[in-house]
């Protein structure tokens, strides 16, 4: 029911709508966490610090803590439940896995969503503060490690995990983009 406070929205999440009622204030961290059980987005700060809440809308990466859920309807909302195929993962899971790109694990799921917006940043040849000609001409940057960790500063770790996280992401460029020898790990 709709009132001064509260509105029905219905979010689509992972390509499934939900429909709920929300009060206004609500984050969509909240929504997914609290009334949706989509509990693999994190909360980490809650004020748009630590990236632990990383999830796609309409492909682009956003930190949930900061987004209103009533804000987030008509978006494509990704979070990570919704990256792998079934049981087969995404070649940037697979890839945080086999290299140990975490500890604890508290970070990974915005980690792996940033991750997979930064491939489609790079791949469009979006330049980044790390990169060093950035006109147009001079076309996508290698995806180095320092492209990687500016890249993916927005997402704290607070295991200390960053090596093996470059190096998992470096190897998900490579399978996905074939140029797995521009990146050192
Ligand atoms: S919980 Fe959203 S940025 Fe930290
Ligand atoms: S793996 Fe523990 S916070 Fe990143």
């Amino acid at each position: 029911m709709t009132t001064s406070t509260s509105s029905v929205v219905t979010l689509k999440i992972n390509g499934e709508s939900h429909t709920l009622t929300v009060d206004h204030r609500t984050t969509l961290l909240d929504a997914l966490r609290e009334r949706l059980d989509l509990t693999g987005t994190k909360k980490g700060c809650d004020q748009g610090q630590c990236g632990a809440c990383t999830v796609l809308l309409d492909g682009r990466r956003a930190v949930a803590c900061l987004q209103l859920a009533v804000a987030a309807e008509g978006r494509a909302i990704t979070t990570i439940e919704g990256v792998a195929e079934g049981d087969r993962l995404h070649p940037v899971q697979q890839a945080f896995l086999e290299l140990d790109g975490y500890q604890c694990g508290y970070c990974t799921p915005g980690q792996i969503c940033s991750a997979l917006a930064v491939l489609e940043e790079h791949a469009a040849g979006w330049p980044s503060a790390a990169t060093a000609d950035v006109r147009p001409e001079a076309g996508a940057p290698a995806l180095t490690d320092e492209e990687i960790r500016e890249r993916m500063s927005g997402n704290l770790c607070r295991c200390g995990a960053y090596t093996a996280i470059v190096r998992a992401v470096a190897r998900a460029a490579g399978e996905q983009s074939g140029e797995s020898g521009t990146v050192a790990a």
